[in-house]
């Protein structure tokens, strides 16, 4: 239906979860998928956009007509979403980005000891909260994958970061979140206004996304 609706604009979407190194054959992860951040950026390309997707390992097919540029660590990631974003109009950071790393990566890898062994984690950037505070002209979107007090975890997360809108996405039940072909969410507004989606598939819930947005620009005056 909206073939062209974001002809001409530009958008970068982040997506997966980023690894980040312990030695050399290990890392600290997450189970994110990267299948939102996919079904988003083909959603967006769809309509359109002219669309970059800053991806951490994924297994997924890249979509068809969309730019992948592959990262692993969160710095890695923030470092090309920053060379992206002052060009773009639209922001989808639904990447889940390790809030920690290891605070040093071994050269060789860790031997079993018999003992515990401790590794010092150190806190990484936060992307999305830079980008809400160096947005001009971008609509900037973040997610939300909570385990408790969904929707008041992503209200707070969608102030302090200061995003246009809040995917709150509830990761506990069944058929949402991680790994998940479907998924559960609300859209959160700074205007206070919400929208909740029942489950659906993560294409359906990202061209959702997408309709949202073309509404967001065309209220957005440059
Ligand atoms: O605070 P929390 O990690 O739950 O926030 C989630 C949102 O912030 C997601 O949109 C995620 O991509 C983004 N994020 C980020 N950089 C981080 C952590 C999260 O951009 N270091």
């Amino acid at each position: 239906a909206s073939s062209n609706l974001l002809c001409g604009k530009k958008a970068l979407v982040t997506a997966g979860g980023t690894q980040e190194p312990l030695d050399p054959v290990r890392y600290l992860g997450n189970r994110s998928s990267g299948r939102m951040g996919y079904a988003v950026a083909q959603a967006l390309q769809e309509a359109g956009a002219d669309t970059i997707l800053v991806s951490a390992p994924s297994e997924l097919p890249v979509p068809s007509g969309v730019q992948r540029i592959s990262v692993m660590t969160a710095e890695e990631m923030r470092r090309a979403v920053l060379e992206y974003f002052p060009d773009v109009d639209i922001v989808v950071k639904s990447a889940a980005v390790a809030d920690y790393r290891p605070k040093e990566m071994a050269a060789q890898k860790i031997k079993k000891k018999g003992t515990s062994l401790f590794v010092e984690l150190v806190p990484n950037p936060d992307i999305l909260a830079e980008l809400g505070k160096m947005k001009t002209k971008q609509v900037l979107i973040g997610f939300a994958a909570e385990t408790e007090n969904l929707l008041a975890n992503a209200q707070e997360k969608m102030l302090r970061k200061n995003v246009d809108m809040l995917v709150a996405n509830d990761v506990t039940q069944a058929g949402s979140g991680f790994g998940s072909l479907t998924n559960c969410v609300s859209f959160l507004f700074p205007d206070g206004r919400r929208i909740d989606l029942p489950q659906m598939n993560k294409l359906e819930v990202a061209r959702h996304l997408r309709d949202e947005i073309v509404e967001l620009l065309g209220g957005t005056k440059e």
